[in-house]
């Protein structure tokens, strides 16, 4: 059975000082990170019923953090600018600590409605779940494994799909830095889950 992989990039200069956006690089722990992903990867990538490995496509945004750390992975790549991270509009670069200090009212209106609330001059969670399409509908139509780098919001509104979660809950799925997310399908229509977790 093919498989799929979901993992952030690994750490970067904006998540060190908790920056929303951006296009840094990766820190000195991303870069580890980005070091141990391919033998981990490697190790867990199916033989095909006559005994090959199945062939893996790797799938990043078209930002520097996922393409640095997709950068050892020994498999084709491709970049998509729709696997791009949330569009913060207005608070890129900010932290969200900034937004509640000196815009409560936009922190506010976020929490109570993080799937509909869109950044000023950015996108909801509803637009990113909307622009994730073509790459559900490629990643259901392809027979390879595939292996997609990219960040929080957007693995937030896969994962939810894959896992069929509420769309309510999509915004608050957890998925944590350093951590391969393994999703097998399983004869029932579901996932069958693995979470791999490095440092
Ligand atoms: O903090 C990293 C980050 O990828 C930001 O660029 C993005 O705005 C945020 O996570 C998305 O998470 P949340 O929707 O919980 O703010």
């Amino acid at each position: 059975v093919r498989k799929i992989w979901l993992t952030r990039h690994g750490e970067s200069e904006y998540n060190q000082h908790e920056l929303l956006g951006g296009d840094s690089l990766l820190s000195p722990n991303g870069e580890i990170y980005a070091r141990l992903l391919p033998d981990a990867l490697v190790d867990r990538v199916p033989l095909t019923a006559d005994g090959n490995t199945m062939p893996v496509s790797v799938w990043t945004s078209t930002l520097q953090r996922t393409i640095m750390t997709a950068e050892e992975l020994p498999f084709p790549k491709l970049r998509w600018k729709v696997l791009d991270e949330i569009q913060a509009g207005i608070f890129d670069g900010w932290t969200y600590k900034r937004i509640e200090q000196e815009r409560p009212d936009q922190a506010a209106e976020r929490k109570a409605d993080k799937l509909r609330y869109r950044y000023p001059s950015g996108e909801s969670y509803l637009d990113v779940i909307q622009r994730l399409e073509p790459v559900i509908i490629e990643i259901e139509r392809e027979r390879e494994c595939v292996c997609v780098v990219a960040h929080q919001a957007v693995l937030r509104a896969l994962y939810g799909y894959f896992t069929k979660t509420p769309l309510s809950e999509v915004p608050r799925i957890e998925i944590p830095l350093h951590t391969l997310i393994e999703l097998v399908p399983k004869p029932d229509g579901k996932m069958a889950e693995e979470r791999i977790k490095f440092d």
